[in-house]
Parts: C-alpha cells; sequence; structure tokens
C-alpha cells in the first residue's frame, strides 16, 4: 500500500499553525500563552478545549481528546490519516508525496473511483431508459434536478454493472458493496433495473447509492448500500454537501427519505438532509452543528413519525447547547414534506416551517403523557419523569429554563443543580512517576534528550515505559529539530498514542527553562536510582556467592558516587 514518508509528517507540521487550521473550525480567543474555546467533540458551554502554539497541540480537559493538525483533522472532518495530511498539504502548498502503491494512490481513493465511475454510468444509462424518465416526471423532478442530484438508473440485468469493469476491478465493486453473492457462489449486481441515488460525502464524493424500486411488485421499495470502508450509515446523511453548498439558511431541514430532499430542492429549498433509513444518531447532529445553529427534525405526521421525533430529541438532549435550536416540525397525517410541497407548494411548506414546535414544548409534551397534572399524585409522577431528561442537557441556561418549567408545572422545586449532568469524564489523573515525568518533559522539547546522562541505563531500573524513552531518544537522533507535536505522530498507530497525549499537558505551567531544569533534576534522581540498583544486586551476590575483585572494586566507586551526589 502507498505511504506518506516519515519525514514528509515532520516538515509537513513544521510548516503549517495547527492555531490557523483549528481556528477556522473553532472560535478561538487567547488564554495566557495557549489559545482556547468550546470544544468541537464534546457539549460544553464553558471552555475547556485549548491549542497550544508552542507545541503544535491541541488538548480538551473535558473530554481527555488530544492530538496534532492531523489528529484534529481526522477527528473534526471524519476524515482518515492520508486525507487529513492531503488537507494540511494543501493548506501549507506542498505536494504529498507517496511512496509504493499503485500510481501513488491511497486504498480508499481507488474505491472512489469506482463509486465516481459506477455514478456515471448509471447516469448515462437513465438517459437512455424513457420509462424511468418518465418515472422522474411523473414526480415532478426536473432534468436539472436529477443531474444536481446525479440521479441514475441500474439496468434490469444481472451483471450490467460488472461487465463495465475489468475482472480485476471486481475486487474494488465488491469493497464498494455494488455487487453480492449469493450462498452458490454467483457474483451479481446488486442494483438491478432500479432509480439510483448516489450518496455523496460531505465533500462530494460517492461512498454509496440508494436504489428505488420503479415497478410496484419489486421488493423492498428501497436498496441500500450496505455498510463498506466508504460509508457509515450512522454518520452520512443523503445531501449534505449540496445543503452546505447551496443554502445560504442558518437552519437545515433533517428528513425522511431521499425524495423529500430532491423534491424540497426542486421547490428552491435547498437546505434539506435526509437520514439513510436510520434514527438520527448524535453523529448526525453534532455534524449538522458544525454547519448550522439550527435543526429542524420533519416528521410524516404518522405514529412512526412521532416515534421517530422522540428517538432524535433523547439522542439531541446531550447536545443542546444554550446557543443551539432544535425544532420539530410535523406534516398532517399521510404527508411527507415530499407529498406535501408538490401538493401545496413551496410557501405553504414555509409556513409549516414557521409554526415548528420548539424542543422545549416537545419535551414537556412527552414528560407529560398520560400524566394527569391536575393531581397531586400527577404532579408527583410528572416530577419524577422529568428529572432523567433534564439530567441529559448540558449545563446552562437551558437546563435551567427547562427546571423552572417543571417546577411551574407541579408546583414542586426541581433543583437543576440536584439534576445536573455528571460531569464530564475527566482524563485519567496519572499519578506521577518518574518514567511519566521523563516522557512528559521530552515530548513537550524533545531536544531534551540531549541532556541524558550516559552513566544513566534505564534498563537498570524497574520502571515501565522504557521502550517509549528509546523510540523518543532514536526519533529525535535521526530528527533533531523534531517538534512536539512531530514527535507525537510517531507514536499514532502504537498502543501508547492516547496516553501520550495525555502526557503532553503536565508541564504546561512551567517555561522551557524550568522544564530543562525539572529534566535535569530527574535525571540527578534516576542516576542515583540506578547507583542504588546496582549496589543492592551487588550486595545480594556479595551475601551469596561472593564478589570479584573486579565487582569490589565496582561497589567501593558506586558507593563512593552515592555519597559524593
Ligand atoms: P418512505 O417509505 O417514507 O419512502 O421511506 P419515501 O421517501 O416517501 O419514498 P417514495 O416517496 O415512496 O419514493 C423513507 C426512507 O426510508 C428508507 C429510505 O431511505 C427512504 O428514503 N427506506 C424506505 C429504506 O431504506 N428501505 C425501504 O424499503 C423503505
Ligand atoms: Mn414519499
Amino acid at each position: 500500500m502507498a505511504s506518506i514518508p516519515n519525514e514528509f509528517i515532520d516538515e509537513l507540521l513544521d510548516r503549517i499553525d495547527i492555531c490557523d487550521v483549528i481556528g477556522a473550525r473553532v472560535s478561538l480567543k487567547k488564554a495566557g500563552k495557549d489559545f482556547a474555546g468550546l470544544c468541537p467533540f464534546h457539549a460544553e458551554n464553558t471552555p475547556s478545549f485549548t491549542v497550544s502554539q508552542q507545541k503544535q497541540f491541541y488538548h480538551c480537559f473535558g473530554c481527555g481528546k488530544n492530538g496534532s493538525a492531523i489528529g484534529f483533522l481526522m477527528e473534526y472532518e471524519g476524515l482518515d490519516f492520508v486525507d487529513a495530511v492531503k488537507d494540511l498539504a494543501q493548506l501549507a502548498g506542498v505536494e504529498v508525496p507517496m511512496t509504493g502503491g499503485t500510481g501513488g494512490q491511497s486504498n480508499k481513493s481507488n474505491l472512489y473511483s469506482v463509486t465516481e465511475k459506477t455514478t456515471r454510468i448509471f447516469q448515462h444509462q437513465l438517459k437512455n431508459a424513457p420509462a424511468v424518465i418518465d418515472y422522474l416526471k411523473n414526480r415532478r423532478i426536473s432534468g436539472t434536478t436529477s443531474q444536481t442530484f446525479q440521479l441514475g438508473y441500474a439496468l434490469d440485468e444481472w451483471d450490467g454493472l460488472m461487465k463495465r469493469f475489468s475482472p480485476e476491478e471486481h475486487g474494488l465493486l465488491d469493497k464498494t458493496g455494488l455487487i453480492t453473492h449469493n450462498d452458490r457462489g454467483r457474483t451479481y449486481d446488486k442494483f438491478r433495473n432500479r432509480l439510483m441515488f448516489p450518496i455523496h460525502d460531505k465533500r462530494g464524493r460517492v461512498i454509496a447509492f440508494g436504489g428505488r424500486a420503479i415497478e410496484a411488485e419489486q421488493k423492498p421499495k428501497y436498496l441500500n448500500s450496505p455498510e463498506t470502508e466508504l460509508f457509515h450509515k450512522s454518520q452520512e446523511l443523503y445531501g449534505f454537501h449540496l445543503a452546505r453548498k447551496h443554502s445560504q439558511e442558518d437552519h437545515i431541514l433533517v428528513v425522511e427519505g431521499y425524495m423529500d430532499v430532491i423534491a424540497l430542492h426542486e421547490h428552491g429549498i435547498t437546505n434539506a438532509v435526509a437520514t439513510l433509513g436510520t434514527a438520527t444518531s448524535a453523529q448526525h447532529i453534532s455534524n449538522l452543528f458544525k454547519t448550522w445553529d439550527r435543526i429542524v427534525f420533519c416528521f410524516d405526521g404518522d405514529s412512526a413519525g412521532v416515534q421517530a421525533a422522540d428517538k432524535a430529541l433523547l439522542t439531541a438532549l446531550p447536545l443542546y447547547l444554550d446557543n443551539r435550536i432544535i425544532d420539530f416540525l410535523f406534516l398532517p397525517e399521510g404527508e411527507d414534506p415530499d407529498s406535501f410541497i408538490s401538493q401545496h407548494g413551496a410557501e405553504a411548506f414555509r409556513q409549516q416551517l414557521a409554526d415548528a414546535e420548539p424542543l422545549s414544548e416537545r419535551l414537556l409534551k412527552i414528560i407529560g403523557r398520560q400524566i394527569n397534572t391536575q393531581t397531586i399524585d400527577g404532579k408527583a409522577q410528572f416530577q419524577e419523569k422529568a428529572k432523567p431528561f433534564i439530567n441529559q442537557l448540558p449545563k446552562g441556561a437551558f437546563k435551567n429554563m427547562m427546571a423552572e418549567q417543571v417546577a411551574r408545572i407541579t408546583g414542586l422545586a426541581l433543583d437543576a443543580k440536584s439534576a445536573a449532568v455528571t460531569a464530564p469524564k475527566q482524563p485519567q489523573n496519572l499519578s506521577n512517576n518518574p518514567m511519566r515525568q521523563v516522557i512528559s518533559l521530552l515530548l513537550n522539547s524533545p531536544q531534551l534528550c540531549e541532556k541524558i546522562p550516559n552513566a544513566l541505563n534505564f534498563r537498570n531500573l524497574s520502571f515501565k515505559g522504557i521502550e517509549i524513552i528509546d523510540k523518543i531518544v532514536e526519533i529525535h537522533r535521526q530528527n533533531p529539530h523534531i517538534n512536539a507535536a512531530a514527535m507525537l505522530e510517531k507514536f499514532r498507530d502504537s498502543e501508547y498514542s492516547q496516553y501520550l497525549g495525555q502526557l503532553m499537558r503536565r508541564y504546561d505551567h512551567l517555561d522551557e527553562q524550568q522544564q530543562a531544569m525539572e529534566f535535569d533534576d530527574i535525571m540527578n534522581y534516576l542516576l542515583k536510582l540506578t547507583t542504588q540498583a546496582q549496589i543492592e544486586g551487588l550486595r545480594i551476590k556479595q551475601m551469596q556467592s561472593g564478589l570479584s575483585d573486579e565487582e569490589k572494586q565496582t561497589l567501593v566507586q558506586l558507593l563512593r558516587q552515592r555519597n559524593h551526589n
């Protein structure tokens, strides 16, 4: 497989500034020698997310996430390592050199080229399928909109797609879920005689497909790509890249179906996305809040719609910060956004939107279901039922307001603090052991490696973590100018990466000179420890089997050394 040379990563991390990378996505304010802001990875109202320019490293004291600019992009944009490096390289205006692999392509880009080629094949086939074009016309989808969404058609053949790819490429077709196998080992196209909806990631690359039956007896009505390397249903939303590109609105509509997104777009409402036959996930919600401040969930007015809304609400509660808005729109029974807008037009739909129900009202309704709050028993029940919901909310004005509202309804005070969410998990508090201190200081300032005394042999000590120190020293030897973040990157794939990230902030309160002094102190202490360990070893031997002349001399020397230190 293709890979990126290590030296390039070091250089890249040296060239870019993590504050630019994160500052473009999270609003940061200067706080002492670092920058601070609201953590994009967990819900919070007071900033515990810090970015160190000096170390080129970010760290959240709330959720413990940390890493370099590469790690940040991977986490924030959902990119894999190679893509994150490519993005950064673009920012720095440099080319990513690749070694090995086929034509410098990463494995995933082979998969994208298969999905992109398939999209073009399906689009082409649609042009030659008058019956399917009629179907779209009947559903009032224009040619322009079909093109915007890259709609296509999968032929009514077992190998219509397969035969357009060389046998060597069938492995890739398999990996993208475009072909399946039956139990007798036969391989055939997954999508046959279907209207095809390519599903794009947020950068607009095709990662999967949905296929709608064209004939009434065809089951299931919609067939979707399976989970693949490219496609994770619980993270992706249909139409996300188009909504982000086209819409100027401050809010995003979340609807249930492909056709809903498309019909809304057809009517000029371009800010809609659809979940892909799954419930709305926390990941969906936090992804949407990265671009929009307000989410309007738009569900069918039937009981399934109400159930889906309840579920979305529960998922959203922990993410419901004071600067965010969530509303719920229920269309009249039997209607979905597609049928509603086709029948009543965009104006009527916007009218419905204006009447959407705020999350607070929806929540009180859910709590109050089947409870008569006019009775004392009912009031108590209401209060009990409210607690776990309010617990889920992040601290802040909205949480307090909901607690007050519940108190007003029941006449009983519900202390927002007593119902407080358990504080976000603190990063494990690692106790001080000298090895940890050494590792931490070396990560902070790799050039401290030069101050490790020759006489110090860590192997004489029974501490864990010696292999980490060895690796740091070795990396520093190869690249004496390496910075802290680049050093940390070298451990990305090791079992220690999380642990090392946590050690990184330990000496933040000290400046460079103080850190160097601290390092010297620890080195002296460790030297003493090794001396002591050697002395003890020799003493034991002396008692058990006696010492050679040479060993006796060593012991005397060691004792003298110890007494001088
Ligand atoms: P709906 O059954 O509400 O279909 O499913 P729809 O969007 O109104 O479709 P049309 O108007 O009849 O064409 C909503 C969504 O649920 C998923 C699809 O993502 C669909 O868009 N679904 C539905 C499936 O995955 N499989 C199915 O068989 C049905
Ligand atoms: Mn529909």
